[in-house]
């Protein structure tokens, strides 16, 4: 039986955050120039939209590029933000005919202004739709995030906009990932076993998956597999497994 088969309906995770992992190591094994491994990403970014779509997903946010991404060589900096360009106006029908909803998260001024109009028409042509919302990070981390909330919050409290009365949902509410649930999966493909800055807060209590499978090569499969082993453990959030009966 596929792992597809074997996944419960009636358990499917609500959110599932990816770090893409493992372009360039890919690339690299076979000879061949970190943007390969880029440009073969994007067909598994494809795939695994698609897979979540299937199984009824509601949130899939995938890590992108990050603010340490900006540190990489310019050419491959220029590279992926090709691909990019070129991909956001090309996946739109299929967003479309998907009912998939595109948000980013992170500092889209950051980005060049070409990919900001592509990603800000896409964002606009697909608000209405009900189904998956595809949430992209993009010139994200979660320490920048945290920052420009905490600056935002002072200068409201300051002018008087909210009280003085900070919670752990003020924090939520000034986060870029305000308007969605918290990741009920973090996933990182290509072998790292660390976070790298990505949604701190938000995966508090996210179940964590790891495999060494580079990102290009990750199938819907090993997506489904994934799920399978997350319905099996059980999240306690602190309580004991008596109390959860
Ligand atoms: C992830 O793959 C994609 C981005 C960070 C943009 P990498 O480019 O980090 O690939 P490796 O980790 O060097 O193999
Ligand atoms: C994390 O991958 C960022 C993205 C996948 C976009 P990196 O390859 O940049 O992370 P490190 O440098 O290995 O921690
Ligand atoms: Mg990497």
């Amino acid at each position: 039986m596929s792992f597809k088969e074997q996944i419960q309906k009636e358990n499917i995770p609500q959110h599932i955050a990816m770090v893409m992992d493992g372009n360039g190591r890919w690339a690299k094994l076979q000879g061949f120039d970190r943007l390969f491994g880029h440009n073969n990403g994007i067909g598994t970014v494809r795939q695994i939209t698609e897979a979540a779509v299937e199984i009824g997903l509601k949130y899939l946010t995938l890590y992108t590029f990050s603010t340490e991404n900006w540190n990489r060589p310019e050419r491959e900096i220029a590279g992926i933000m090709k691909l990019l360009v070129e991909n956001i106006e090309k996946e739109t029908p299929t967003f479309i005919k998907n009912n998939v909803r595109l948000q980013v998260i992170g500092d889209i001024e950051r980005m060049p202004k070409d990919v900001a109009e592509k990603l800000k028409n896409c964002i606009a042509n697909t608000s209405a739709h009900t189904g998956l919302t595809l949430i992209l990070a993009l010139s994200y981390s979660s320490k920048w995030e945290i920052v420009k909330a905490v600056k935002n919050i002072f200068n409201d409290v300051k002018s008087g906009k909210i009280s003085e009365e900070i919670t752990e949902q003020t924090i939520s509410d000034y986060l870029e990932t305000k308007d969605f649930p918290n990741p009920d999966m973090l996933i990182r493909t290509g072998g790292e076993v660390r976070i790298s800055n990505f949604l701190l807060w938000q995966a508090a209590y996210s179940e964590l998956f790891f495999t060494d499978i580079y990102w290009p090569d990750f199938t819907k499969e090993n997506f489904y597999e994934m799920i399978v082993e997350y319905q099996k453990r059980e999240r306690r959030f602190g309580k004991t497994s008596e109390q959860l009966k």
